[in-house]
């Protein structure tokens, strides 16, 4: 009998606690923590038994979450997208020799990397242009893709592409699964790592610029390639679950290190903890993270089906942009000390900073839920000019 997966996080969090800050201050990846979660079975742990997973749901992923991101927002990462985003695509809308090949990675401990920004096309992602044309027995892809998280040291890569049949024809955004070990310098011929950004936060994670030259991809590793754009969309909504937990727990950990320094410093001649002022933030704190914890239960309660994708647009909006406000007030609880490296606040604060920008924008998750409420399609998000809305057709 596997132990309960919470268990096995919480068996593992104080020795990530303890690595975090080496790992920011090298900018260097934790394949350690990596190794720790496979051997934990804490990678592709959402893949279905039936593929040698635990068929584990999100809502029993969440709790998983927040206990690694409490101790390294940079691991929970890893342990996201081992479950959840590019593997939930292929599982839910990959064959079957896909849905083997991807779980045998992830199960061995491979962080795949989802590749679909590109530099002209970030928040309209639709509008990528990216190509993957047919050629005989499969595609050739060429284009470019940047901010791709684990870029370089990923085995596993999703692509996003504008899918085109032999003659031209564009056919939708499909996806593709290339599999190679960047990190032994194991490439196909016309794929190459281009770049690495220099980020402000979880700076052990590789954020790389992928270039595609007539890429060859096998038919048999396309994924949707009549065109899936909002299939493959609904299925990164766990992926945006994920980020908005990441950001709770990162939100919920400064929270319990802000109450340990509230009780030990004095000013004043008492602890600072008897200042009301600062008792008010902390409710606010508390308050914050148990709500953004609740709408994280419900969009994960309906992953399955994700029947209101605006559920995970919700969560993560709120988590992340709590979360951001949480840590800031943490850090300001400890006065200077918050500002240095003796405490792990000054990088959370900077580590939690990106999760109202990567995964779609505050902004752009707002524009998805007016425009359901709306019950219209907001143009903003498609031309880049403010045009009359179209009504929705009837549902
Ligand atoms: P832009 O789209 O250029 O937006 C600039 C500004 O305009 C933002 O404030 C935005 O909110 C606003 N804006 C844009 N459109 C609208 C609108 N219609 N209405 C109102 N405001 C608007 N991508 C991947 O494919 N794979 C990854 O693994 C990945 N990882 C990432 C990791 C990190 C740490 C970060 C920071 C980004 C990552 N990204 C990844 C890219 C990320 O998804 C994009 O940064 C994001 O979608 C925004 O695109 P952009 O940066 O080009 O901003
Ligand atoms: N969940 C479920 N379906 C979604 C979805 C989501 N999160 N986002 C889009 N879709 C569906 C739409 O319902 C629509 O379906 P339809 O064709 O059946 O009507 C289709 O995908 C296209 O969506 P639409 O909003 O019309 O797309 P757009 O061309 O205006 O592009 C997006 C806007 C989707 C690119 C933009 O809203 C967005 O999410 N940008 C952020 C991209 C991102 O998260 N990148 C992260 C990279 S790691």
């Amino acid at each position: 009998m596997p132990k309960p997966l919470i268990d096995a996080a919480r068996d593992l969090s104080s020795r990530f606690a303890g690595r975090a800050a080496h790992w920011d201050r090298t900018r260097s990846y934790p394949w350690e923590n990596v190794a720790a979660l496979q051997e934990a079975g804490l990678m592709g742990a959402t893949v279905p038994q039936a593929y040698g997973g635990r068929g584990a749901g999100l809502q029993d992923i969440l709790p998983v979450i927040e206990e690694i991101a409490k101790a390294c927002t940079l691991t929970a990462r890893i342990f996201v997208e081992g479950n959840m985003g590019a593997i939930s695509a292929v599982m839910a809308y990959g064959s079957a020799v896909q849905k083997a090949r991807c779980a045998a990675l992830v199960l061995a401990g491979e962080k795949p990397a989802i590749c679909i920004s590109e530099p002209d096309a970030g928040s309209a992602a639709s509008q990528m242009t990216t190509t993957a044309r047919r050629d005989g027995t499969g595609y050739v892809l060429n284009g470019t893709k940047h901010w791709i998280t684990g870029g370089g040291v990923s085995k596993l890569h999703l692509i996003f592409a504008r899918v085109l049949s032999d003659t031209g024809l564009e056919q939708g955004i499909g996806a593709f699964i290339v599999v190679c070990d960047p990190s032994k310098g194991e490439m196909p011929e016309g794929f190459k790592v281009v770049g690495r950004e220099t980020t402000m936060g979880l700076r052990g994670m590789p954020e790389a610029t992928l270039s595609f030259e007539n890429l060859r991809v096998d038919a048999e590793m396309a994924l949707l390639p009549a065109g899936g754009f909002a299939d493959l969309m609904s299925a990164y909504n766990t992926q945006r679950v994920g980020a908005g937990a990441i950001a709770m727990g990162v939100a919920a950990g400064a929270t319990q290190h802000a109450i340990r320094y509230l009780k030990e410093r004095h000013q004043f001649g008492r602890p600072i903890a008897e200042f009301q002022g600062l008792q008010w933030m902390l409710a606010d704190m508390e308050t914050g993270v148990s709500a953004a914890r609740l709408l994280l239960q419900d969009a994960a309660l309906s992953a399955d089906t994700f029947p209101d994708p605006t559920k995970a647009a919700k969560a993560k909006l709120f988590a992340s942009e709590t979360a951001i406000k949480v840590v800031n007030d943490a850090l300001q609880m400890f006065g200077a000390r918050g500002y240095s490296d003796r405490e792990p606040l000054e990088r959370m604060y900077r580590d939690v900073r990106m999760f109202t920008i990567g995964g779609g924008t505050a902004q752009v998750l707002r524009t998805q839920i007016a425009s359901r409420a709306l019950g219209q399609k907001l143009p903003q998000t498609r031309d880049g000019h403010m045009l009359q809305a179209e009504p929705l057709a009837a549902e």
